[in-house]
């Protein structure tokens, strides 16, 4: 049977892989968004839309209107625990089925990072919901690689405060495809998903990937992670977040981050992408 998907966060990293699979498959979905600029590029791929915002109740009332199921995403933030839960109210009183939602490895109600914290708030809401749920709980992003293609372009170097830890990394067109599974497959109801690269790899082995893939060397060079959370606050990060991503940085570089997770192929079927694929894949970005 056929179900509404309502999808959020579409526009973003994730998101927007979850459309594209969504609609390589011709699933019945429904993107949200916020405004009618961000929907113009998704309608013009042939992906319907509905405006709305999480801060927004009314609107979400009415995208909300008929779903079975959602892709719950958003930015993290010590708002996102209202807003997520604001989503997750309207979802109950609508009658939606499940609720898929892209958490964080290692979140827990007492984690030290809010980021953590906050993510564990919105499962726990969804829980007490009663309403069918499947948590992915990825690793890091190897697209967050795609914000160091500056100095990659212009300097063949690397700079990152990780030592020579090595990091469960995942590409998140493996997190879209897990989540695909689950909204549109049965069996993930009540599962939690941890998202993992097929291999942990450091810096260092990022660099080898990057030097094989551009044909130049590009160098990793470890800086402290006093100077990584000043650039940070200079960036304008807001405190709370260079502080949280600075500590998150610290296990990363102490070697204390390179478990990996079998979810993904036992929930796919196919192996995760290695970093040598994302590398390939989107060279176009550090070229
Ligand atoms: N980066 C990592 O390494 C990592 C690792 C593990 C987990 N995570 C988690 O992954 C999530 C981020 O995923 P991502 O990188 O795909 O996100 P992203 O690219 O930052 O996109 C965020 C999406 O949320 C939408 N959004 C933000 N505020 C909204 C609001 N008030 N109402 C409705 N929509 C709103 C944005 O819409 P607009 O286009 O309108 O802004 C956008 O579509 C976070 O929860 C993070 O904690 C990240």
């Amino acid at each position: 049977m056929k179900s509404n998907i309502l999808v959020t966060g579409a526009t973003g990293t994730i998101g927007s892989f979850v459309c594209e699979q969504l609609k390589n498959i011709n699933a019945d979905f429904t993107a949200l968004v916020r405004s009618e600029e961000k929907a113009a590029p998704l309608n013009q791929k042939g992906i319907k839309t509905v405006i709305g915002d999480f801060s927004d109740t009314a609107s979400l009332e009415n995208a909300l209107s008929g779903m079975d199921k959602i892709f719950l995403l958003s930015v993290t933030s010590p708002e996102s625990p209202k807003l997520q839960g604001n989503l997750v109210r309207i979802a109950k009183d609508k009658g939606v089925k499940h609720i898929v939602k892209v958490s964080a490895l290692g979140t827990s109600l007492d984690s030290k990072f809010g980021i953590g914290r906050y993510h564990a708030m919105t499962e726990k809401d969804i829980r007490d919901s009663g309403i069918a749920y499947t948590f992915l709980q990825p690793h890091s992003f190897m697209q967050n690689l795609i914000f160091e293609s500056a100095t990659i372009k212009e300097q063949s170097a690397i700079y990152a405060p990780m030592g020579d830890g090595k990091i469960g990394m995942v590409d998140v067109r493996d997190i879209a495809a897990v989540a695909v599974k689950a909204l549109t497959e049965e069996g993930h109801e009540g599962e939690t998903y941890i998202l993992t690269g097929p291999e942990a790899i450091s810096y260092y082995d990022i660099a080898s990937a990057l030097s094989a893939t551009l044909g130049k060397e590009v160098k990793y060079i470890p800086v402290s992670s006093e100077v990584a959370h000043q650039g940070m606050l200079d960036s304008g990060m807001p405190e709370w977040l260079a502080d949280d991503l600075t500590g998150l940085n610290q296990v990363f570089a102490a070697g204390k981050a390179g478990d990996i997770s079998p979810d993904m192929e036992n929930v796919t079927g196919r192996k995760p992408h290695s970093i040598k694929d994302f590398v390939n894949d989107f060279a176009y970005m550090f070229n």
